[in-house]
């Protein structure tokens, strides 16, 4: 038996394709997979929550991009075939508590856990960071979103208590304490997705990268927007055109924002850690423009909360959830208002959820024999 978790982001947004830094967590919801080898190379799997079963073979590479839950699995195996893993057929069944088009990342938890548990019953250990390269290649593959890496990197490599600082380009992870013990995480999802999640995602990838090729014209060393200062970029900014220029303007800020946040966390300074969420839920509403109503309400309710330290929009946006820091004494108070407040403004009954910062990926003890 083999797990993996969904995440949070708690900074760093749109960063990771910019070669720049995120600021995750995993949650405590996962994906549970039960595996067992097969002596032929047939992958056969039972998901719990569909109700219903699928299969490939890892000898016919079956069509791309059906739009079902199986070109999750289906990619991750090949991706992890073409890294050199030879895998073996399998009996495998999937149960899942991450919520599906919330935000919280239920692709990268299906992905991560199954190709873990696919490796491990062929008789590799893989190492964590080519799972989770593995699990980005599915969604670029077999799904046909050009995700970056932070979903897939913090699931298979979370460490429990901590958030992740990572660094996209190099794969390094800084693992940064994460004291809850007076201030909880609180998720609230909007409970929309909206159509545009996809095609605007990619929108912005090309725009970052327009706003690289202008800026390299002056900045010859400039690679990927990671390796612009916001002394720099605003020196440059007027040679952008809009909208570049303020798409650039957020990932540029926003990798200080991060990098500052993985430092106030250390120190335990929470009541900045707040306010750097707040400015990144801004800039990512005016700049990046990848917010949209409901998620602009969940942060104005929070923001107008005693005791919540900061909220911010989570993930790619448009729809999905923000993230709050709450004082403990004001999360009951803080959890009732908001979905008051929210189904108030919006006719929308949103859901809360506290996590804890959880571990990555990993086979579940005891599971054999359950
Ligand atoms: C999605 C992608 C990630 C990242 C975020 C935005 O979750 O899968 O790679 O780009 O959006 O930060």
């Amino acid at each position: 038996m083999f797990r993996a978790p969904g995440r949070v982001n708690l900074i760093g947004e749109h960063t990771d394709y910019n070669d720049g830094f995120v600021l995750p967590i995993a949650i405590d919801r996962e994906t549970l997979v039960a595996a067992r080898a097969r002596a032929d190379r047939h992958v056969r799997v039972y998901s719990v929550n569909e109700g219903a079963g699928a299969e490939f073979d890892l000898d016919v590479p079956g069509p791309t991009r059906r739009g079902l839950w199986l070109d999750y699995v289906e990619g991750v195996a090949r991706a992890l075939e073409r890294r050199g893993v030879r895998l073996c057929g399998a009996d495998m069944s999937l149960l899942s508590d991450v919520p599906v088009g919330a935000g919280l990342s239920s692709s990268a938890a299906l992905e991560v856990s199954t190709g873990l548990a696919l490796s491990a019953v062929a008789g590799h250990d893989v190492d964590r960071v080519t799972l989770a390269l593995a699990g980005q290649e599915a969604e670029h593959t077999y799904v046909g979103a050009q995700v970056g890496i932070m979903d897939q990197f913090i699931s298979a490599l979370g460490r429990k208590g901590h958030a992740l600082l990572i660094d996209c380009r190099t794969l390094e992870a800084t693992p940064v304490p994460l004291d809850t013990s007076e201030v909880a995480v609180c998720i609230c999802d909007s409970r929309v997705k909206h159509e545009l999640a996809a095609s605007e995602y990619n929108t912005r990838r090309a725009e970052c990268e327009r706003g690289v090729a202008l800026l390299r014209e002056v900045l010859p060393g400039v690679k990927a927007l990671r390796d612009v200062s916001v002394t720099e970029f605003e020196q440059h900014a007027g040679r952008l055109p809009e909208p570049v220029r303020r798409r650039c303007r957020h990932i540029v800020t926003e990798n200080e924002r991060t990098l500052n946040a993985a430092g106030t966390l250390r120190r335990g300074d929470l009541d900045e850690m707040g306010r750097l969420m707040y400015l990144s839920h801004r800039s990512l509403r005016d700049n990046y423009e990848v917010s949209c109503t409901e998620l602009d309400v969940l942060v104005e309710i929070a923001k107008g909360f005693e005791g919540v330290l900061g909220a911010r929009m989570t993930g790619g946006g448009f729809g999905g959830c923000t993230v709050n820091l709450v004082r403990r004494d004001a999360l009951e108070a803080f959890s009732t208002a908001v979905v008051e407040r929210y189904r108030y403004s919006t006719g929308i009954e949103p859901a809360v959820y506290v996590s804890e910062a959880g571990g990555g990926a990993c086979e579940v003890e005891g599971g054999e024999g359950r």
